[in-house]
């Protein structure tokens, strides 16, 4: 395949240079992790039992689900409801996607991120400068019947796997939303409406493979996610960080937690009172690391723009309005460097 040395896969590019990372991953002095400032924390981000959402304790939780939105824009949900045997089988599936050999794997490869079902390494090889330390398989997840015949057949329990754990993602993405709206001072729907009228979900399963100088580059840099809400399964391995009063604090979450964690839209769409926080994942000198983050997202031809009750005299709307797939176009067109295409939406 012409190119095909362009394309490599981290896996293959490991195995070749030993000790140290190429050049084109080395991040200038000015831009690396100085891991020895993160600051860890056993507690960093709020703990929010979702059990409560159920019964008369439901407005407590709304509430502590708002602040947490507006004050750290990162929380974690306990009792969620999604099965275990469902999170152990989506993150064994993939972990099993990442150890076949290369040559399968690259069958599902593109470089062009408008593409639905792509294995991709870094994040936007055509744009950025230096590389990222990171493959990932992106999917399209719903509708799921339009997407899952795309999806990878090898390993023969992916589609099945995979497809559990996306619809039990959607429904807690819901209850979240619903949930959130409720904090807001909104009805129930209203999020769920304001995402238009196909809501879109994608996964990505990222795969970061040991680094021999995880001082020198990223798993991913500092970024905000551009969709609604994220819900990011990890396998254990600690590695994403968050930017808390400008300091980069570890998040310590265990296999099989869910990391909850607001978007662009969400900003927009609680005019500017809840947060799309920068966050970034690190790599680590001896183990792999798998994460897996959901996101939810509006139609592509949803016009994005806050609730009427959220603008006012006192609070004008703080972004134009535009079209969801105008912004996702935007993203992706961006390095991840840039610090927020939000900026790019500001209201004049
Ligand atoms: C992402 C992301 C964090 C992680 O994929 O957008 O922020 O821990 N991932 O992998
Ligand atoms: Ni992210």
């Amino acid at each position: 395949m012409a190119g095909l040395a362009s394309m490599k896969l981290l896996s293959d590019l490991v195995a070749e240079n030993g000790g140290t990372i190429p050049d084109n991953y080395v991040r200038p002095p000015s831009d690396r992790p100085n891991l020895h400032e993160v600051e860890t924390l056993r507690v960093s981000i709020p703990v929010i039992d979702l059990q409560g959402l159920k019964g008369s304790s439901r407005h407590e939780v709304v509430k502590a689900i708002g602040m947490a939105c507006e004050s750290d824009g990162f929380f974690q949900v306990k009792n969620h409801g999604i099965p275990e045997s469902v999170i152990e089988r989506m993150l064994h599936v993939s972990k099993e996607f990442f150890q076949l050999p290369e040559r399968e794997r690259m069958r599902c490869y593109s470089s062009d991120p408008m593409k639905e079902t792509r294995l991709s390494t870094s994040f936007n090889v055509n744009t950025e400068k230096v590389r990222s330390w990171r493959d990932y398989l992106r999917l399209h997840c719903y509708p799921l019947e339009d997407f899952v015949h795309d999806w990878p057949s090898n390993p023969p329990s992916f589609r099945d796997d995979v497809g559990e754990y996306c619809k039990n993602a959607r429904e807690l993405a819901l209850r979240l939303l619903e949930a959130i709206s409720e904090s807001l001072g909104l009805q129930g729907d209203s999020m769920s409406m304001a995402l238009g009228s196909k809501h879109a979900q994608h996964m990505a399963i990222n795969y970061y493979p040991p680094c021999p100088q995880p001082e020198l580059t990223y798993g991913l840099p500092g970024h905000k996610d551009p969709n609604v809400i994220t819900i990011l399964l990890q396998d254990g391995v600690p590695g994403l960080q968050v930017l808390r009063n400008g300091k980069w604090v570890a998040v310590d979450a265990g296999r099989g937690e869910l990391v909850i964690n607001i978007g662009d839209q969400m900003q927009v769409l609680s005019n500017g009172r809840y947060k799309s926080i920068l966050h970034r994942a690190i790599v680590n000198s001896t183990t792999e690391r798998i994460s897996i983050p959901t996101f939810y997202s509006p139609s592509p031809d949803a016009v994005i723009k806050p609730p009427e009750s959220l603008v006012g005299a006192s609070h004008p709307a703080l972004y134009r309005s535009y079209s969801y797939a105008e912004y996702y176009a935007k993203f992706w067109s961006q390095g991840l460097n840039t610090e927020s295409c939000l900026d790019m939406f500001k209201a004049m």
